[in-house]
């Protein structure tokens, strides 16, 4: 879709009809910066987050913020609401919205841990709604949010959700929401296994006799680089890692150690497990 496009879709978001943020975090405020970023009106936002009353909102120039519900223009009808509020904050905020929904505003959570059948509990069993979750490098566009929808929402919301998060990333749409576990436990909580493995990288590289300054900038850029290596996609991971991989050659060595019966795939399954089972724990 070209810009042009997008932009004329997004204009659905209007003063009348607004987009309404609720929480506008670290995930709520990556989201308000792409949303502004890919052009739509600023005065078509509306943001609600109790930073605000202390002046502390990131809410960019243009976009009316308030500290609360109660602080919305009187009788507003959004034409989605976006919540990015803890899901520990979640059961208070929803009896303030439920009058947005059944105005027919579509709710779309990125919320972990909060299911369809949840907002299904709270706004009733005709609302729209999409679950989606996100990646921190929405920060910098770079997420992968995927995301689910009921059965209340139609073709041309789900393209506006689609745009939305797609601001902050590549959006893919799953088609099972028991599938969000996992997607939680591989894109949701991935980022930090990347950072880990950095940590660990740059740890090893002083244990071998590297300074541990020159190690932590040797770790972090051949992570980044490998990283954009991978994102322009022409080489699937395995071609990119025989590519470097000499027969007996030092990274041979390494991957023999990783590679092994106890090595980094077991862990990772381990690890990707346990992420799954603690979503669906949290879900409950
Ligand atoms: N960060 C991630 O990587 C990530 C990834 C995927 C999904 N998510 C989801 O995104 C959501 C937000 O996470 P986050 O990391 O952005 O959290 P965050 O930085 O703490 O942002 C949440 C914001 O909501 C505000 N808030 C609290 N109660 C509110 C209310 N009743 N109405 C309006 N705003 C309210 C908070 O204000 P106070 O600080 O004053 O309470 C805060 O500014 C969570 O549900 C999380 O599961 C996050």
């Amino acid at each position: 879709m070209s810009g042009e496009d997008r932009l004329s879709k997004l204009a659905a978001f209007t003063t009348e009809r607004p987009l309404l943020l609720v929480g506008c975090g670290r995930m709520g405020g990556a989201l308000l910066k792409g949303w502004i970023g890919a052009g739509i009106d600023p005065a078509a936002v509306l943001v609600v987050d109790p930073a605000t009353a202390n002046g502390g909102s990131s809410a960019p120039e243009g976009v009316a913020a308030v500290a609360d519900l109660a602080g919305l223009p009187e009788g507003i009808t959004p034409r989605m609401i976006v919540l990015a509020i803890k899901p520990q904050v979640m059961d208070e905020a929803m009896p303030g919205l439920k009058t947005f929904t059944d105005r027919g505003a579509t709710v779309l959570s990125i919320a972990a841990g909060k299911g369809l059948a949840y907002f299904k509990a709270a706004f009733g069993a005709e609302a729209p709604v999409i679950r989606a979750m996100p990646n921190t490098p929405a920060a910098i566009g770079q997420a992968i949010p995927a995301g689910i929808a009921n059965a209340h929402v139609d073709a041309a919301t789900r393209e506006l959700a689609e745009l939305l998060l797609g601001t902050v990333g590549a959006f893919v749409w799953l088609d099972e929401e028991k599938h969000m576990d996992a997607v939680t436990a591989v894109s949701g909580s991935g980022p930090a296994y990347v950072f880990y493995l950095t940590e660990c990288l740059a740890s090893a590289g002083a244990a071998a006799g590297l300074p541990p300054e020159l190690s932590h900038k040797l770790a972090l850029h051949t992570v980044a680089g490998a990283g954009a290596l991978l994102a322009e996609g022409d080489l699937a991971p395995a071609e990119l890692r025989e590519a470097v991989t000499s027969p007996a050659g030092t990274t041979a060595a390494a991957l023999d150690v990783l590679m092994s019966e106890k090595g980094l795939s077991v862990l990772m399954r381990k690890a990707v497990t346990a992420a799954t089972k603690r979503s669906r724990e949290l879900s409950r």
